[in-house]
């Protein structure tokens, strides 16, 4: 029986492997975790607010937009995503925001 079940489990985990995209830091999301971002964010995918990976994408080469992104996830903020406003997340306090706002801009 070794060798078919091998075989099958093989099958179905290599497609997986390849389409899965690049890790993440497990320290990270679970400070994003605590800090409650995970009831409407998530790192690849859509949820209420947009996919972390996208908004690294947009703000590539942009350093300059962190101070701003900080401010904005402290107090809420909406206009950049769609019509969806995001609320405030001052309970995470300044200095978790500017940890997950900087590991979300550097994420592949
Ligand atoms: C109640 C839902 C909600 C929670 C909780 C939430 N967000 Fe958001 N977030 C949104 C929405 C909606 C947007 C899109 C806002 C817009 O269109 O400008 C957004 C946008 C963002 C953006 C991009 C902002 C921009 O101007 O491009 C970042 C970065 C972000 N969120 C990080 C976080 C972090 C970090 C946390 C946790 C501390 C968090 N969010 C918690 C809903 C949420």
């Amino acid at each position: 029986m070794k060798p078919p079940v091998l075989i099958l489990s093989l099958a179905i985990a290599s497609p997986l492997a390849l389409a899965a995209p690049p890790a993440v830091d497990p320290a990270m999301l679970e400070l994003a975790d605590q800090s409650r971002c995970l009831t409407c964010h998530d790192v690849d995918e859509t949820v209420r607010g947009p996919a972390w990976r996208d908004v690294a994408r947009r703000y590539r080469g942009k350093p300059e937009v962190e101070e701003v992104l900080v401010t904005k996830v402290y107090e809420g903020g909406g206009g950049a995503w769609g019509n969806d406003y995001m609320s405030a997340n001052k309970r995470a306090g300044l200095d978790n925001i500017r940890i997950l706002v900087r590991w979300i801009l550097s994420l592949p």
